[in-house]
């Protein structure tokens, strides 16, 4: 079974959409809204998300420079695992570091994955306002060394495919833009000569 069948059974190809920015900037909220949005375009998506794989997959790993590199390595080959099974793999993490994301990139082209970084850019100052789990305020008081923005840093994306300003754009807008370059890449079907769709089933 080639990528070129399973994209034939599902009417799309596998891809990494990976959403980068602060804690508490809006990733899972936008990563949560575009996977039902796929799902009723009739895509199938999943979402890796930080938080939740920092339980299991990760759990060994802290908030070090290193840590927080081998974090984004693992969740970035899994990405590349279930895209090549077919799925829209939405990635979700801080990932604070340009050269962990950019060697995430350079595995999806040695895979021949496509692969869309996607900026949720949204102030300091904003996501330390909403402070939903008070882990600024925590941070701040020293409670939490290394904490992304406070303590750590965050190395903005240069050339992302894609830069949401949550502050000058609403939620539907952004979201059309995140779909337009999402269905793009899903019409992407990986061609080869002798194993298109359909061919040698
Ligand atoms: S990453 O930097 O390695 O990409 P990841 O996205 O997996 O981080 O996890 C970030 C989440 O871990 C945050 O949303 C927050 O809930 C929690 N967290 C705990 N400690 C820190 C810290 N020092 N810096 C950033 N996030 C932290």
């Amino acid at each position: 079974m080639t990528r070129e069948h399973r994209a034939e059974l599902l009417r799309h190809c596998g891809f990494v959409f990976w959403l980068t920015g602060l804690s508490g900037s809006g990733k899972s909220t936008y990563a949560v809204q575009m996977q039902k949005r796929l799902h009723l375009c009739g895509m199938a998506a999943f979402i890796l998300d930080g938080d939740n794989l920092r339980h299991g997959l990760c759990s060994n790993l802290g908030f070090t420079p290193e840590d927080r590199s081998e974090n984004i390595r693992r969740v970035g080959e899994v990405a590349i695992l279930m895209a090549e099974a077919g799925l829209i793999v939405i990635c979700s993490l801080i990932s604070p570091y340009r050269a962990d994301r950019d060697r995430v990139r350079a595995s999806c082209r040695r895979d021949e994955i496509p692969f869309a970084e996607v900026f949720i850019n949204t102030p300091l100052a904003v996501c330390e306002e909403r402070d939903p789990r008070g882990l600024y305020k925590r941070a701040r008081a020293g409670e939490i060394k290394d904490f992304t923005g406070v303590n750590a840093p965050y190395e903005a994306p240069e050339a992302p495919e894609l830069e949401i300003r949550t502050w000058e754009s609403s939620m539907d807008a952004s979201l059309a833009a995140l779909m337009d370059l999402a269905t793009g890449l899903a019409r992407e079907y990986p061609r080869q000569p002798d194993a298109g769709p359909g061919s040698g089933i």
